[in-house]
């Protein structure tokens, strides 16, 4: 487990698939996700055996609040992790959501690049870690930016949604950029 003041990063499990299908076929969590087709258990197994046979450190995390009502003190809020980590350069992309909406805004995105920061260069002994995120994501922005994500690129046209294109934004963060007080 990897613990935060308020949440905590843990494995995922078989037992998540239903909750994150039934979040991954929400029209509002899935808007910025490059998601648009409807979502099937089978699709999410199937899924979750590939997400086996990745390397140990590219295995998502379900991200959990504390929770008091729930039998062993937590509750599943959405998933996270790193993808294409490179180890001769020492990079990798970060990516995460909060399939529990009522959950939005309340600072949790914030803790969780936080903790993923410091997983990203204090255990992976990561020098770079980036991301994309569509343009009109600007909550997403907001919180990357808050984190220290430096904006480094654009992506023109490179989504097609809901009738239109819209550009997808780079950002990254360097190790000496990185405030491990946060
Ligand atoms: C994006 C996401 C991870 C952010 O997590 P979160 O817990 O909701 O975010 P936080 O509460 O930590 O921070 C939200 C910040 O954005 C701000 N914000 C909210 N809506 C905003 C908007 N429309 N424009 C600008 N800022 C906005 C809030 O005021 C807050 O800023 P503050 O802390 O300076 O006051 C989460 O909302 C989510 O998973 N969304 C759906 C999936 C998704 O978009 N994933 C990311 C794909 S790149």
């Amino acid at each position: 487990m990897i613990y935060g003041k308020r949440i905590r990063l843990r494995a995922d499990e078989r037992t998540d698939i239903p909750q994150f299908t039934t979040w991954l076929n929400d029209p509002e969590v899935r808007q910025h996700l490059g998601h648009y087709l409807p979502f099937s258990l089978a699709a999410e197994e199937q899924w979750y055996e590939g997400m086996l046979k990745r390397p140990r450190e590219e295995q998502p995390l379900a991200i959990e609040i504390r929770d008091p009502a729930s039998a062993d003190g937590w509750r599943l809020i959405g998933n996270c992790g790193f993808m294409n980590l490179d180890w001769i350069h020492r990079q990798g992309e970060i990516g995460l959501f909060l399939g529990e909406k009522t959950c939005w805004n309340q600072g949790y995105g914030t803790e969780v690049m936080q903790l993923l920061l410091r997983h990203g260069f204090e255990t992976l002994n990561l020098n770079r870690i980036s991301l994309r995120v569509d343009e009109d994501n600007l909550r997403g922005i907001h919180v990357y930016e808050k984190v220290g994500f430096v904006h480094e690129g654009r992506f023109r046209q490179a989504v097609y949604k809901d009738g239109k294109y819209q550009d997808v934004l780079s950002m990254s963060i360097l190790r000496s950029e990185w405030n491990p007080e946060e």
